[in-house]
């Protein structure tokens, strides 16, 4: 990690819970990556630049830098079948980095950033252009708008503008044909640093149920740091958010699915929580790697 970015780790966690600075009176920082991984025994190596800011309130954290996106991103590159040709659907991408990488870096059919906050996808956009992925014809990312709250209205009607927060992040009819929304193509579904507070937590955990009964093959890849806060409700500490959430998967994550073709058939299906071992993937840039760093692979089974 930057220099740059080194200081806004510093700041990272508190502003999760205390900071009140909106986006214009936050310094903005520009920081390079350098990315470098093996693939097929060739070294490979590119430059990533993100525009983001320091400290922010919990409502803009999207536009800082956040460590656990830098593992997502190691373990895609260490494994890229997972999302080689594939359709992504990025979950609360903040500042493009996840997605900026995948594009960059991978074979990817396309990928999704999406986000709730307009200002957000907008840094989101300029990052894209910062890094020269806005090629309009032959580009393989789109930033757009997905609150997970609307998690039941979800996919059947993405380009409908209800869906959209202005005009400059809403869902096109290109999408849809990259989408395949009638053959529900969506084929892997990634978040870094999407768990962290009860409330997102649990509109998360909602969404995700959702997507599974619409997407019962598809496997969800989320990346997160776990952060001890003590709760003066119950007087323990606890991993704000993230314990709720893994618990709602253990205890509530049973999916009804109905077959459309036999009226009153169904199964139920469970989510299966799959906790990935990061330590033996390689580190393809500088960040911390600590034990609260945590690699979650969700699917029905
Ligand atoms: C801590 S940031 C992480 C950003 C990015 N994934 C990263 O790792 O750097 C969490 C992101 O989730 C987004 N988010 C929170 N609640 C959301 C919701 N209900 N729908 C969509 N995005 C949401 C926030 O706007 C923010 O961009």
């Amino acid at each position: 990690m930057s220099q740059a970015a080194h200081k806004q780790k510093k700041t990272k966690s508190k502003s999760l819970v205390k900071s009140d600075i909106q986006p214009q009176n936050a310094k903005e920082h520009t920081s390079s990556f350098i990315m470098s991984w093996s693939c097929k025994h060739e070294q490979k190596k590119r430059k990533i630049r993100i525009q983001h800011t320091g400290e922010t309130s919990v409502k803009y954290v999207g536009l800082q830098l956040w460590n656990a996106s830098f593992l997502l991103c190691d373990h895609l590159l260490s494994n890229p079948s997972i999302v080689e040709n594939k359709v992504i659907l990025e979950l609360g991408c903040g500042l493009g980095f996840n997605a900026i990488i995948l594009a960059k870096c991978l074979s990817i059919k396309h990928i999704f950033a999406t986000d709730n906050v307009a200002s957000v996808l907008t840094q989101c956009k300029k990052n894209i252009e910062l890094n020269k992925l806005n090629d309009k014809k032959n580009n393989k990312i789109s930033a757009r708008w997905l609150d997970w709250s609307r998690g039941n209205e979800l996919l059947s009607k993405l380009t409908e503008k209800q869906f959209c927060v202005g005009n400059d992040h809403h869902w096109t009819k290109k999408d849809n044909q990259i989408v395949s929304l009638n053959d529900q193509k969506i084929d892997i579904i990634i978040g870094s640093e999407v768990i962290y507070d009860h409330k997102t937590s649990d509109i998360l955990f909602d969404f995700i149920c959702d997507i599974f009964r619409k997407y019962p093959d598809i496997i969800i890849l989320l990346s997160n740091e776990k952060r001890l806060i003590f709760n003066e409700m119950t007087l323990v500490d606890e991993f704000y958010g993230y314990e709720q959430f893994i618990k709602n998967i253990q205890t509530c994550g049973n999916i009804t699915l109905l077959d459309p073709t036999k009226s009153k058939s169904q199964t139920v299906k469970k989510i299966e929580l799959v906790k990935i071992d990061w330590t033996n993937i390689p580190q393809t840039s500088q960040y911390e790697r600590h034990k609260y760093l945590e690699l979650i692979m969700l699917k029905l089974v």
